[in-house]
């Protein structure tokens, strides 16, 4: 049985107001955005997620997925900063992205379908259920379906909830039941998480709208179900599991995070059959620039 690698990175939250006219910040809302952002890039810099697509593509994984957040307030300059990144690290058939809230930050972004625009190369849709409707994405590798969902929706600057909406729960399902997938491992993407965080501050203003209609649509699935779940948001790496069906859930931490006790990180999971054999953590190190390839407890492995 052939081994099969998949590398995941999310939360990149790039910020570039190159070009951006000081009159598009001058209302209250985008004051308060702005200043959100700016400190928010502090803490994640690109020149560590450049690092990181340097040790993704090192890694030589099989397929690599991100799971939304790739920018910081939707400005076109972040989407061409991001663009030329990806580009210059993935062909169109290595990579599958979705967005995340930041992706979809201004209503304008949205109507424009920047994302989709933008990062279209790396939207496959190999099973299509309506022609209109560009999500679920799905890509079909030899071994592996990757089904990804899209949770953003527009919300006020400081709610960062998501959706995913009972029309795309329908067709996830008819995607998930196509005989196309045949016996393929199922690996599904979304940027929210399914369980709420406690850890995380004003956690109910963050969290995904209709996540118990996710979860019973999983269990309803049985064994056409994703063998793994895989989100980003919460910038913290962490295994749960589908309640009823135990499906293994594996949060990321941001791609670009710095600093010593949030470190950047980007997980490669190593899959054999339909079943999830180990995940390989890959951590940033502050003082080298470095990834360093450790296990899931975060122990270095040779
Ligand atoms: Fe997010």
């Amino acid at each position: 049985m052939s081994t099969i690698r998949i590398a995941h990175f999310s939360d990149t939250h790039v910020l570039s107001l190159n070009g951006v006219g000081p009159r598009r910040f001058l209302n209250k809302r985008w004051t308060g955005a702005v200043n959100l952002a700016l400190n928010r890039s502090r803490h994640y810099r690109v020149d560590i997620f450049e690092r990181l697509l340097s040790a993704v593509v090192d890694a030589q994984p099989d397929h690599s997925v991100c799971t939304g957040d790739l920018v910081n307030l939707a400005l076109e300059p972040e989407f061409v900063r991001v663009s030329q990144l990806l580009n210059d690290a993935f062909d169109s058939s290595d990579l599958t992205v979705v967005p995340g809230n930041h992706d979809y930050y201004v209503k304008e972004a949205i109507a424009a379908r920047l994302f989709e625009t933008t990062f279209g190369l790396f939207q496959t849709r190999d099973v299509v259920v309506d022609e209109a409707e560009p999500y679920p994405v799905v890509r079909l590798l030899d071994d592996v379906a990757i089904v990804g969902l899209n949770s953003a929706i527009p919300t006020p600057v400081f709610l960062a909830n998501g959706r995913i909406g009972d029309a795309q729960l329908d067709r996830f399902s008819s995607v998930m039941t196509d005989e196309q997938l045949g016996d393929r491992f199922r690996l599904m993407l979304v940027h929210h998480p399914l369980l709420p965080e406690p850890k995380r501050r004003l956690d109910s203003a963050r969290r995904l709208y209709d996540a118990e209609g996710l979860i019973r649509t999983i269990n309803t699935l049985g064994e056409h179900g994703p063998d793994l779940v895989v989100h980003g948001h919460n910038h913290e790496f962490k295994r749960m599991a589908v309640p009823g069906c135990e499906t293994p859930i594996i949060q990321a931490a941001s791609a670009s995070r710095s600093g010593r006790k949030h470190r950047a990180e980007f997980n490669v999971y190593v899959i054999e059959g339909r079943t999830l054999k180990s995940i390989e953590r890959y951590i940033h190190q502050p003082d080298s620039g470095a990834f360093l390839r450790c296990n899931e407890a975060g122990d270095p492995i040779g």
